[in-house]
């Protein structure tokens, strides 16, 4: 069944080779995902070559997971290996890209940037992604000359078990390059769901509101242990700050302050989270021993 929104299958254009721009932890996954799933080279690139190394190196530690839990076998394994490869070289890597994705730093500009750069250097053809968390991808692709190719395409952390895509179809997206984004979410086994080109989407929307609701009683004086753990009995597969940690304290804000931007008597901007993001915190808890805790430099910015 044709997901709604979705246009004519036929329209999908064939992909073999993926790009991703960024290689940090969501990037990596992402080369994965596409690696496993349509079995075509992935190239990561980022900025330098020790991110491009450590982006690969995490891909190999997450292929030797699967192999040690028999999910896949040693000869998938070395496939998925060799298809996984790093370049600091965008222009030669991405000449024969069918699609590209970029999961760089959430600022407007540097996205603008990137899509700039890739505009001039992948074929005609080429889809250009953003996994965005927020950010207008109207906006995004206003400078190119070819903005109809551009798409969002939002996971969610973990990128390798959570089912959800959120495909986003800006102002200027034609029906060909979302007919080949519906086609690839469909190899990648995701379930896809378009939405449109709004603040922070649909999901995050309504998490932000979720985590938002548990900060603003933390800023109003509720303990953040007893505010975290109050939910516990209702069965969510994580706690709220738990879930906050995993989205990233800056990712969070960043998406705060988008909603709180477009919708400020709706959405604010938790104080308590500002000062942890000041901080550069990039975890609530600390991992090191047995039960994770609440880090004591975090409780004590609350
Ligand atoms: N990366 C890769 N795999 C992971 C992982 C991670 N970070 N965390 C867990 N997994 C895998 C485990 O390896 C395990 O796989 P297996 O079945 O092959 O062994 C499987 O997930 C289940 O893990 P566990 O049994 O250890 O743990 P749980 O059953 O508690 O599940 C969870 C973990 C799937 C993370 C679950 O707690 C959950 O669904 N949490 C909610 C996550 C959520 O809401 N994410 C959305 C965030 S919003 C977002 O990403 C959007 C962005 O724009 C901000």
């Amino acid at each position: 069944k044709r997901p709604v929104g979705a246009p004519d299958k036929g329209l999908a254009r064939p992909v073999t080779k993926v790009g991703v721009v960024g290689a940090g932890l969501m990037a990596s996954q992402l080369a994965l995902l596409f690696a496993r799933r349509l079995e075509v080279p992935v190239v990561l690139t980022d900025i330098d070559q020790e991110r491009v190394d450590k982006g690969v190196g995490y891909v190999h530690e997450q292929i030797d997971m699967l192999l040690l839990k028999g999910r896949v076998g040693q000869d998938q394994a070395n496939r998925l290996k060799a298809l996984v490869t790093g370049s600091l070289d965008k222009a030669t890597a991405f000449a024969d890209a069918d699609f590209v994705i970029e999961a760089v730093f959430e600022e407007m500009g540097l996205k603008q940037q990137v899509f700039a750069e890739l505009e001039a250097v992948v074929p005609e053809h080429a889809i250009l992604a953003t996994n965005t968390s927020s950010l207008s991808v109207t906006e995004m692709a206003s400078r190119l000359s070819r903005p109809e190719r551009v798409v969002g395409f939002h996971f969610f952390n973990p990128v390798a078990v959570l089912p959800l895509l959120e495909i986003v179809r800006a102002e200027q997206t034609d029906d060909a390059s979302l007919a080949t984004a519906f086609a690839v979410s469909k190899k990648l086994k995701k379930t896809s769901v378009l939405v449109k080109d709004a603040p922070a989407f649909v999901v995050n929307r309504i998490l932000t509101r979720f985590m938002g609701s548990v900060l603003a009683s933390i800023d109003e004086g509720a303990d953040i242990r007893t505010a975290d753990r109050a939910l516990a009995p209702l069965g969510l597969p994580m706690s709220p700050i738990e879930l906050l940690e995993l989205v990233g304290p800056a990712v969070a804000h960043h998406v705060a302050g988008t909603l709180h931007a477009a919708y400020p008597d709706r959405f604010a901007v938790s104080p308590n989270l500002g000062r942890v993001v000041a901080a550069g915190k990039r975890a609530f808890y600390l991992h090191d021993s047995g039960r994770p805790e609440l880090d004591p430099e975090v409780l004590a910015l609350f």
